[in-house]
């Protein structure tokens, strides 16, 4: 069970941001306050990427950051479908983000805004059919380490029959 969230614990970056993280963290423990609802039907998503963590819109910015930092070493191949997740499953978005903030572009780290690179991971999320829906994914390091990666099952149906 994830521990609630008090307000000084999420670590700041824009009131963009902030708007973002406290409706993401609603959206979030409510799944996973009412974990018997979805494991009805369903192994329970709460948690994790399977839940609509991103909006189309921001995926469409991530795009055109990606183009803008990434595109000139990577192909989009790489972090979509079976090449990409087996690295990432079962850790969180936090470490994700974290990475990418650290460590890309390779030749200049950090040259996005923290929002620019969350962009980005929902637009890598978009790629692998992780399902999109009405909040923003938060650059919030806090709320990003609520998610662990679990890819939709039919990515992982392709990695196996490889
Ligand atoms: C100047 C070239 C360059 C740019 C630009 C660049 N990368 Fe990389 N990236 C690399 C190299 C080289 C590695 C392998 C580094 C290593 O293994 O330590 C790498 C590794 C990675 C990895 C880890 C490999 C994996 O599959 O987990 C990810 C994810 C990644 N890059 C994402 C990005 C994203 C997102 C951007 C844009 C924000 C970006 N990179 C921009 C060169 C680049």
């Amino acid at each position: 069970m994830f521990p609630s969230i008090s307000h000084p614990t999420i670590r700041m970056v824009s009131p963009r941001s902030r708007r973002a993280a406290y409706a993401f963290l609603g959206a979030l423990s409510l799944s996973v306050l009412t974990p018997g609802t979805a494991r009805a039907q369903a192994p329970s998503t709460a948690g994790t990427t399977l839940e609509k963590l991103y909006t189309d819109a921001q995926a469409t910015r991530g795009r055109e950051g990606y183009l803008t930092y990434c595109a000139s070493c990577h192909k989009t191949v790489e972090h979509a479908g079976p090449r990409f997740w087996p690295d990432k499953v079962g850790k969180t978005l936090g470490e994700f983000w974290g990475y990418l903030r650290s460590q890309m572009p390779q030749d200049n780290p950090g040259a996005m805004s923290a929002e620019a690179y969350a962009d980005v991971i929902a637009f890598i999320m978009q790629m692998n059919k992780m399902p999109a829906g009405d909040i923003e994914l938060p650059a919030d390091s806090v709320a990003l380490e609520k998610v662990r990666v679990v890819p939709p099952t039919d990515t992982l149906r392709s990695r196996n029959r490889r």
